[in-house]
């Protein structure tokens, strides 16, 4: 997430203007190994197939841009981690992607499914997913969300702050049911990712501190409430992280905090969440760790750290969000202008704009995110030419791709597929410059299926009080 361009205006090198961590390929059109979907490969003649079909077929039944999920794809990484993580709880974490299909793919993979408004929850309760397999999360919860939470049955609920207890207490008293509650604690893990999307340091808005003593009086106030069934401890230290050494301080801290209540209480809670954020690779820099790694590797922290607290091992669970739907997801823009702009001392930079921007991926502009594209609807000998691939809206930092090689000769009409856009680019997606949001649509065994239909502007159009 750096951009620091290593070269001087000496080199006249056009490719000197690449970050550190990208090389020029040897070849531009080659789908890089990790990067892409199960079924994404090269067909015959050059062009991307997904699910079965050529791109052009993609966006011919569905128009451009759009995401295209690789349900195959969606379904085994679903079941991977539900398998990696056999004996935990494995939730999906609905707010990197969520709909009235994905909802279903998740339920009928065996996974549980995070929530966090009530948006989220409504799209699976009337998707038919099972309250009992539903967490809800949030930091300001409303009553209505928690009024259908409490009224649906909803599996268990997160607390986040002193205010949450005291009206869930009251709902549940007055709907007459009892909820299981994890508390949400802040470990005051410093996780190394962008400050945007780290959640366990202690100057943020999440959870109960462990630092300062709140969450022990958190424990200890749901412990005693008639209202709440008190289950255990949750922890999420942000996203996009690719090794174990934060969940190894959360869990230490966490467990250490289970038995500080047992000490005061003589109770053992019986359940741990760890969250999510477990990497997943967006450009050729990163290398996210299998499922079965981690699982293995943080099964090995929790028993170790349980010994070390003479505590048996609680029922553990996570949520992993992006690394099951960012890599199915696959974004198709069409190029409709090229620019070539000077940057003194010999240096140039292709922009190339496409149907699409920041309103459907805002990740770039707010996080600083890396991408990686390439020109799918071809192949082609151009040499490989340092491109920064941009979106149609008013603003400078609309930005989709920052750095990547494209073949040299791109022209108008050529379809860009960027990877691992499954995941928070939908769910984040915005109508900026009145722009209707792209359609989603799932692939399999040749056949296009809708998952969100693409808004028109007469969608947009209908809000709008001041117009006939
Ligand atoms: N559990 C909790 C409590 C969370 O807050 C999150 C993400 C997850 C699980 C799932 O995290 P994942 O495995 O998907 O990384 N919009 C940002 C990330 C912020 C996510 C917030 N919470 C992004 O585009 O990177």
């Amino acid at each position: 997430m750096t951009h620091m361009h290593v070269a001087g205006s000496i080199h006249a090198d056009v490719s000197s203007a690449a970050p550190v961590w990208l090389d020029r390929p040897t070849d531009a059109n080659a789908l890089v190994d990790g990067l892409w979907s199960g079924t994404t490969v090269r067909g015959p003649g050059g062009e991307m197939h997904v699910g079965g079909l050529p791109v052009s077929d993609i966006l011919a039944q569905a128009g451009s841009p759009v995401y295209v999920i690789d349900e195959i794809d969606f379904r085994g990484r679903a079941l991977t981690w539900a398998q990696a993580f056999a004996g935990w709880k494995v939730y999906y974490a609905g707010k990197s992607f969520l709909s009235g299909t994905i909802a279903r793919w998740v339920f009928e993979e065996g996974l549980n499914l995070d929530v966090c408004s009530l948006g989220e929850l409504t799209v699976a309760l009337r998707a038919g997913f099972d309250p009992a397999r539903i967490g809800l999360h949030g930091n300001n919860k409303s009553e209505d969300l928690l009024r259908v939470a409490l009224q649906s049955g909803v599996g268990r609920i997160i607390i986040d702050s002193a205010d949450e207890i005291a009206r869930l207490e009251r709902l549940g008293s007055e709907l007459g049911v009892r909820p299981d509650v994890l508390i949400r604690v802040t470990t005051g893990v410093e996780a190394h990712t962008h400050e945007y999307i780290a959640t366990a340091h202690e100057d943020q808005k999440f959870g109960f501190s462990i630092a300062g003593g709140q969450a022990l009086v958190a424990l200890v106030r749901c412990q005693g409430s008639a209202h709440l069934n008190l289950v255990g401890l949750h922890s999420h230290i942000g996203s996009q992280i690719f090794d174990t050494n934060g969940f190894e301080v959360a869990a230490r801290r966490t467990l250490r905090l289970m038995s500080q209540f047992k000490e005061a209480t003589g109770v053992t809670l019986p359940e741990l969440d760890l969250g999510g954020g477990f990497g997943i690779a967006y450009t050729i820099d990163d290398s996210p760790a299998t499922p079965a790694d981690l699982a293995h590797g943080l099964s090995e922290i929790i028993e170790h750290e349980c010994r070390a607290f003479g505590l048996d091992k609680p029922m553990l669970s996570l949520e992993p969000g992006r690394a099951i739907s960012g890599p199915p997801g696959t974004a198709l823009y069409t190029v409709g202008t090229i620019k070539d702009v000077e940057l003194g001392g010999g240096q140039s930079r292709r922009y190339i704009s496409v149907d699409g921007g920041m309103s459907d991926n805002i990740r770039p502009a707010l996080y600083a995110a890396e991408y990686s594209a390439v020109v799918a609807g071809r192949v082609t000998d151009a040499p490989p030419t340092l491109s920064r691939v941009v979106g149609l809206h008013c603003e400078g930092g609309d930005i989709l791709v920052r750095d990547v090689f494209l073949p040299g000769d791109v022209r108008i009409g050529d379809v860009i597929a960027v990877p691992a856009a499954g995941a928070y680019s939908r769910s984040m997606a915005s109508n900026y410059n009145h722009t209707p949001r792209p359609a989603v649509v799932g692939v399999r065994d040749g056949k296009v299926s809708v998952i969100l239909r693409r808004e028109t502007l007469d969608d947009l159009l209908a809000l709008d009080a001041g117009l006939d």
